[in-house]
């Protein structure tokens, strides 16, 4: 891939993909990777032998929850359940070495990834050779929150004493508000300094005034609510907002942003949005298709904001 390449989405398969783009030439890799927990096609990331599930439960259906399908049931003695981790940091492993390779040195890296592999993702870019460098909070604001009352089960069971015991007690998690945002950077030259790195990459520190624009303070934990627009065109679709901050934060124009599992694009449109460069890989040609037409979107309005402003010359 060179610079024909650029401001691209193409549909395939990300870690075949990424051998093609040229070493050192990328900017910043913006990613919400699939976390390895759902159920739905896109997420499974491991084998499965749980009968479990692939099913849906009586509330999803009820709710029309984004997430047809109920997800793993965490029980602790599944020597399935047990693979996943590591099953997931080796599918990490598949592919970050090419994150690596292809970005110049004091690039950053964003990833998205769930709360509870975020660790395994985060063993495989230091075996890489990134450094971790933080942890973000994304605080959502909203979330549904869907742990059980286990008195309902003792009551099911007829089981008065313990339905009464256990009264106030719930199983699952706390609502799950705040998502990780992982904050990498592929280290600079040997016996350089970060200031030398900034003169010969302009990359390596980050914009201050850029990210308080957006969120008045330099706090590492960003709140950023969903809007109308940023739901309904995939499950886990991210606020454009949100990743307009990340990208502010790191990269100035002209710069190239990739990301290698774009899903409905919302990186590469703050991206364009940006006036930054993007690269863009999807394996689901629904989700690629809608990424292409969002992109296009743009190019279709600022060509009528262009000619709205040439027509009144
Ligand atoms: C978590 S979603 C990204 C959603 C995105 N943040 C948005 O706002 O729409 C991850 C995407 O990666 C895609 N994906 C998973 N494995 C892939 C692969 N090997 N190559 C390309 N895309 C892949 C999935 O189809 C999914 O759409």
């Amino acid at each position: 891939m060179d610079n024909n390449d650029l401001d691209k989405i193409c549909f395939g398969d990300s870690i075949q993909l990424l051998k093609k783009i040229e070493t050192e030439s990328i900017h910043m890799i913006l990613s919400d990777i699939p976390y390895g927990i759902g159920a739905e096609d896109w997420d499974v990331l491991h084998d499965n032998t749980n009968s479990a599930y692939l099913g849906t439960s009586p509330a999803q259906e009820k709710a029309g929850a984004i997430f047809k399908k109920r997800g793993k049931p965490l029980n602790g003695w599944s020597e399935a359940d047990k693979e996943i981790p590591k099953q997931y940091y080796e599918w990490c492993c598949s592919w970050v070495n090419d994150w690596f390779r292809v970005l110049k040195p004091g690039a950053s890296v964003f990833v998205f990834a769930g709360r509870r592999l975020a660790h395994r993702c985060i063993c495989a870019f230091e075996d890489a050779g990134f450094t971790y460098k933080d942890m973000i909070a994304w605080n959502k604001e909203k979330a549904p929150y869907r742990a059980q009352r286990i008195s309902k089960v003792f009551e099911r069971r007829h089981d008065e004493i313990n339905s009464k015991k256990w009264e106030n007690w719930r199983v699952g998690n706390l609502r799950p508000v705040f998502e990780p945002i992982l904050w990498f950077v592929k280290p600079y030259k040997i016996g350089g300094t970060i200031a030398d790195n900034m003169i010969e990459h302009q990359l390596g520190a980050f914009n201050e005034i850029d990210f308080n624009k957006y969120t008045h303070s330099t706090d590492n934990i960003i709140s950023v609510k969903s809007t109308s627009e940023d739901i309904g065109l995939h499950p886990t679709q991210k606020p454009v907002k949100l990743m307009k901050i990340l990208i502010e934060l790191t990269t100035t124009e002209n710069q190239t942003v990739l990301d290698p599992f774009c899903g409905s694009g919302t990186a590469l449109l703050a991206a364009k949005i940006l006036k930054r460069h993007f690269i863009g890989f999807e394996k689901e040609l629904k989700y690629y298709n809608v990424a292409k037409s969002r992109i296009e979107e743009i190019d279709n309005n600022n060509q009528i904001s262009l000619f709205a402003f040439s027509s009144k010359i």
